[in-house]
């Protein structure tokens, strides 16, 4: 592919546009298109990451294939991954003191699998920290469980599969959890180890590529738990309500949402009562 400008850096307004509008329409994710150095640092690693030329010609490839692969890799682009183990710490001690036996009491993990939910599960720290929470209040009871793991970018769910950590991330973990949940690799000497979560916890977890703003009907999924944390920020106000509406759909009566404790939303999700900060049950 070649194009009229030789260097990858510049974006300009008209091309700022379509790429913001693309990227709200296949993801929700709103940024405003005067954020030019947010959009041409990412945007350059995109093109140099595709080999493509310059953005004018980036663009127009997007126009022509408004569905694919370029637009899914400007999602991957554009999208923010920020994540850690129980970030919003008071939501895994709610989860363990309220949550849980809650949801137990209405026959979740008795009668049938107990289900939480990452829906925009980015590495999987949230999902894995909640696996962990979740492991140790089932050890002495029989409950069945499972964890489901969504997020609308199929690069960062590749890496949530594969469950591997750095030193640096595993340090917010309890250290009787890291004991007990994580493996350690065996590094040459002087390497950094690299930590995977343990295959108990992997083998639980189902992870599949979702978008919250348009979930496929197909998609088999009652929870009884749901973290929606920290994604409806990027969203302007109606699709944070249609996203939060469209999750609370797919939890069970007597289940919970957890949203980011930042994340006010305008109007609980139908269906749903707020009960605490961040957190509202489905009547
Ligand atoms: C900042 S991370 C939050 C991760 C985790 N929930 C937490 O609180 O730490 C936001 C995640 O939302 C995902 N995301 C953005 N738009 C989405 C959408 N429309 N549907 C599903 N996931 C989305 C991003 O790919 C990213 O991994």
């Amino acid at each position: 592919m070649s194009g009229p400008f030789p260097e990858r850096g510049w974006i300009g307004a008209e091309q700022s546009q379509i790429l913001v509008e693309a990227v709200h329409r296949l993801s929700g994710i709103s940024i405003a298109p005067t954020k030019t150095d947010f959009l041409e640092h990412r945007i350059n690693r995109l093109l140099q990451a595709s080999g493509v030329a310059n953005v004018v010609e980036y663009v127009n490839h997007l126009r022509l294939n408004p569905t694919g692969p370029a637009a899914l890799r400007l999602v991957e682009a554009l999208a923010t991954h920020t994540t850690s183990f129980f970030r919003e710490r008071a939501h895994y001690d709610w989860l363990l003191a309220v949550g849980l036996p809650a949801v137990v009491a209405e026959g979740a993990g008795l009668d049938r699998p107990l289900v939480i939910w990452s829906a925009a599960c980015s590495t999987g720290a949230e999902l894995w920290s909640a696996g962990m929470v979740v492991d140790g209040f089932a050890r002495n009871r029989t409950l069945r469980w499972d964890l489901v793991g969504t997020d609308v970018s199929q690069k960062i769910l590749v890496k949530a599969a594969q469950a591997i950590f750095q030193e640096e991330d595993i340090l917010p973990i309890p250290e009787d959890m890291r004991k007990r949940y994580l493996l350690r690799s065996r590094s040459p000497s002087g390497a950094k180890p690299r930590y995977r979560i343990a295959p108990e916890l992997r083998s639980r977890a189902r992870l599949g590529w979702a978008n919250l703003l348009d979930l496929p009907s197909a998609m088999a999924l009652t929870a009884d738990i749901t973290f929606l944390r920290n994604v409806l920020i990027y969203f302007d106000a109606e699709d944070q309500l249609r996203a939060a509406a469209n999750v609370a759909r797919r939890i069970r009566p007597g289940g919970y949402l957890l949203t980011g404790h930042s994340e006010g939303l305008a109007s609980p999700p139908p269906g749903m009562t707020p009960v605490a900060p961040s957190i509202y049950r489905k009547e």
